[in-house]
């Protein structure tokens, strides 16, 4: 295992946070190991992120605890900073304090600066309307998966009272009259609209009842971040959230639900190179829908109280399994599972209804040897199982097959990190491209690699 040369670190602000251990853009693995060991997930990277914006609408301190290290925290970091927020690491390791005292509007080419680099700059808007009365939201980055549009997030905003002007750089809102509570109901249970209601709602003027919400344990624990800056939220079981906006918010002192998809992924990361892995920090009640998928796939799990160790309980088994909303199975999950599945003995199908282009990454398992087709379209006969869907694509994998190893580029987060345990499960030495993409969302990869055993070089 060689080390790297500093001039490979990512041109993310990853320097300026805790030490991130190695880092490169280019790794050779040689596969045929299984992967034994322990690894700590901390924060998930999709509460953490919205955490930090939410320390925005406080008017004393924030800390927020278990804060992963990876570059989607740095950018809401960085674009915190240039709107004044003090940002600085605190008493515990990935703890972070956020001080939104001498808040102020961010000029043009700082928050540019963060444009295409993550999704997470759209939670601004509320806070900021709040604040400022004013806002610009640069393009938007995160994972090529599809179109992934903002048009729950606007016609929010705007029942809101928000002016949304689209500009060729980005977006620029005020809110001449300040924000009111409104109805609302979502199209679909999106996280992102959600969560934008939720920033929004907490302190505009009056009541805001949100339906069809998305309901993912993250937005509950978002939930409890605003509570205890003092907001009042409400909700019954079928997707409706109540929200009575209140005039002031304080900061608060919070320690992140953990990464339920770093946790996932090191389950499959398990299932597929026949290994062992404890998973320190995971919940048994926040992974109940992908535990039983992974137990019917073949998988064997450990609950203890301080993790969840993952394994083979026989030979793998094929499974049909649609991704969803919560308490659904994530789509976040499809893609390590879909690895262990080109060693299950038969046909498994893993329709696609969340995005509708997330099986790119299939293409470089294909090269590396699996069977696996996608049909853009979804598919119908006998292994159709949901009803149509807007957003369908299904992908039939046949196994087992032999992986062997090959030269492959990783197209976004949860397909890049599924091309490292596809490659580690596979004969022979592969070339993986572009891992970089992964520290949006996997802290410490190669060093958690490293621990669990497996046989790599960082060549670039
Ligand atoms: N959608 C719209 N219009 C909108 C918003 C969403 O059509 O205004 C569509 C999307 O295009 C997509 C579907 O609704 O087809 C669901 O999108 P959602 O808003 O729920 O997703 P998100 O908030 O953009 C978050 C996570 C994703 C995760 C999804 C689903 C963050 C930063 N991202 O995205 O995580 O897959 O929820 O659970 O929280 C990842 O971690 O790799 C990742 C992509």
């Amino acid at each position: 295992m060689k080390s790297l040369p500093s001039e490979n670190r990512s041109a993310t602000k990853e320097s300026e946070g805790q030490a991130e251990g190695l880092t490169g853009d280019t790794i050779a693995i040689r596969g045929g190991r299984p992967l034994v060991g322990r690894v700590d997930v901390k924060g998930a990277k999709n509460l953490a992120t919205k955490a930090m914006v939410a320390a925005l609408l406080g008017e004393s301190v924030s800390v927020l605890r278990d804060v992963p290290n990876i570059s989607d925290v740095q950018v809401v970091r960085s674009l915190l900073e240039v709107h004044g927020v003090r940002v600085e690491d605190g008493d515990e390791p990935g703890s972070l304090v956020l001080d939104p005292s001498d808040a102020k509007s961010a000029h043009f080419e700082e928050i540019d600066a963060h444009a295409g680099s993550s999704r997470i700059p759209i939670l601004f808007c509320g806070p900021l309307l709040h604040l400022l009365g004013q806002a610009f939201i640069p393009d938007l980055g995160g994972c090529r998966i599809g179109d992934r549009p903002i048009n729950f997030h606007l016609d929010a905003l705007r029942r809101f009272g928000a002016v949304v002007e689209k500009q060729p750089s980005g977006i620029r809102l005020s809110a001449p009259d300040g924000l009111h509570g409104a109805n609302i109901e979502l199209p679909y249970p999106s996280v992102g609209a959600t969560e934008q209601v939720l920033l929004t709602a907490v302190r505009a003027k009056g009541t805001t009842e949100l339906r069809n919400a998305a309901i993912e344990p993250e937005i509950m624990d978002l939930i409890g971040v605003l509570q205890k800056m003092g907001a009042i939220i409400s909700y019954e079981p079928n997707r409706v959230i109540f929200i009575e906006g209140v005039d002031t918010l304080t900061g608060y002192d919070h320690r992140s639900i953990f990464d339920r998809n770093e946790a996932a992924s090191w389950a499959c990361a398990a299932l597929a190179t026949d290994g062992d892995i404890f998973v320190g920090g995971a919940r048994q009640q926040d992974m109940l829908t992908f535990l039983n998928v992974f137990r019917k796939a073949g998988g064997a799990f450990d609950i203890e109280e301080s993790g969840i160790r993952f394994y083979r309980g026989g030979p793998l088994k094929p499974v049909v399994v649609e991704t969803d909303v919560h308490p659904g199975f994530m789509t976040d999950w499809q893609q390590p599972l879909i690895v262990a599945l080109t060693q299950a003995h038969g046909t498994s199908v893993v329709h696609e209804t969340v995005y509708e282009n997330r099986f790119g990454f299939t293409d470089a398992l294909v090269k590396m040897g699996a069977d696996i087709v996608v049909h853009p379209d979804g598919l119908e006969g006998e292994y159709r199982r949901v009803p149509r869907r807007a957003l369908e694509q299904a992908a039939v994998i046949t196994g087992p097959t032999p992986l062997h190893g090959a030269d492959i580029v990783v197209p976004d987060l949860r397909g890049g990190y599924s091309h490292v345990i596809a490659a580690l499960a596979a004969d022979g030495e592969s070339v993986v491209r572009n891992v970089g993409i992964i520290r949006r969302g996997y802290e410490n990869l190669f060093d958690k690699l490293q621990a669990l055993g497996a046989d790599f070089d960082v060549i670039g």
